[in-house]
């Protein structure tokens, strides 16, 4: 059975990602120091976790003793306005921790690691869709970070022979997704609207989104432990809906005529956004199989039930 060490894997996509390796017969370790993950996202008994932050020394007796064939590194200071406000916290997460994690990998004969990057690399859109060529000019340290690790992947493979898949995610969404601090918009419009209260909408709506599933992108990470050798790739539905039509779709499936409350535009945000997932469906020989509609359901349905 190979062996694969999850970072990160006690949040909201490692989680799901630890899902699909247990359900594919993978021996899953997880590296987590709990700081936005849950313990209790791990549901599966044979997993071995590790409290552990990627930042320290302790790590590389982490990956010693769990002597993974591949490293699915999720494990982020993963909010775009924390990186603006500490960009040293944000910079010692990504960067010093990823650097880590790559030495332990080497120093421990790791085959592979695939990284979650973040279409936030990519800056705001010269053309849509964006596709992996698309220039890199990241508007945030957050994108900055990512993209270093992109870079030190790289060079990690000339200096150590380390195989890499580089997956850029786009807005993810689903169960298990935080609403507080800086949660994506759909768990916060879920949030609100399974508390009765009005969600708020910056800008006129219109801004367009492209969302993919979070069982999609666990799917896609499994899938590039055996492929997408050296790619970097984009994960994405490569379709787009405006966070007004987002709204109604969820105010439909809630059964409430909440209305949305209008706030000025927020400084940086991205008008619209699609990126382009041709080369990943014939690199990965993926494809996203949850449309919006039925990932909606399905969060709402939990969602709903919970509350
Ligand atoms: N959610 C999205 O829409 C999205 C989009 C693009 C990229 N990403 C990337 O995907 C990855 C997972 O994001 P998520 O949305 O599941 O976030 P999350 O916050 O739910 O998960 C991050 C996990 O990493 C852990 N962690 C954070 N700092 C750590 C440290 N120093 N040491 C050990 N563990 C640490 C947290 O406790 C948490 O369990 C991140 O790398 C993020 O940057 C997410």
């Amino acid at each position: 059975m190979e062996r694969v060490l999850v970072t990160g894997g006690c949040g909201f996509i490692g989680s799901h990602i630890v899902d699909k390796l247990i359900e594919k017969g993978y021996e899953v370790g997880v590296v987590d120091n709990l700081s936005t993950g849950k313990l209790e996202n791990i549901t599966d008994k044979n997993v071995s976790f590790y409290d552990c932050d990627i930042v320290t020394h302790e790590l590389q007796d982490v990956v010693a003793d769990f002597d993974p064939a591949f490293i699915i590194h999720q494990a982020a200071q993963a909010s775009v306005p924390v990186s603006i406000n500490d960009i040293l916290l944000d910079a010692d997460v990504n960067i010093r921790g990823s650097i880590n994690l790559i030495d332990a990998a080497r120093k421990n004969n790791v085959e592979k690691i695939v990284f979650a990057s973040s279409a936030a690399v990519y800056g705001e859109p010269k053309y849509l869709p964006i596709d992996e060529n698309h220039p890199i000019n990241p508007q945030s340290p957050y994108g900055l970070s990512k993209h270093t690790i992109e870079q030190y992947l790289k060079m990690a493979n000339h200096l150590y022979d380390i195989d890499y898949t580089i997956l850029r995610y786009s807005n993810v969404y689903g169960p298990r997704q935080d609403a507080k601090g800086e949660g994506g918009v759909v768990a916060i419009f879920a949030d609100k609207l399974s508390r009765g209260e009005n969600p708020i909408i910056y800008g006129d709506g219109k801004q367009t989104r492209d969302f993919v599933y979070v069982e999609d992108v666990a799917v896609a990470n499994v899938a590039a432990l055996h492929s997408g050798s050296k790619k970097v790739l984009n994960i994405s539905c490569s379709t787009k809906i405006t966070i007004k039509e987002l709204l109604n779709k969820m105010t439909d499936l809630a059964e409430t005529d909440i209305e949305a409350i209008y706030e000025k535009e927020r400084e940086g945000d991205i008008r619209s956004s699609i990126l382009e997932n041709a080369e990943t469906i014939k690199q990965l020989q993926w494809a996203p199989k949850t449309s919006i509609q039925l990932g909606l359901e399905q969060l709402m349905g939990k969602v709903l039930i919970q509350s």
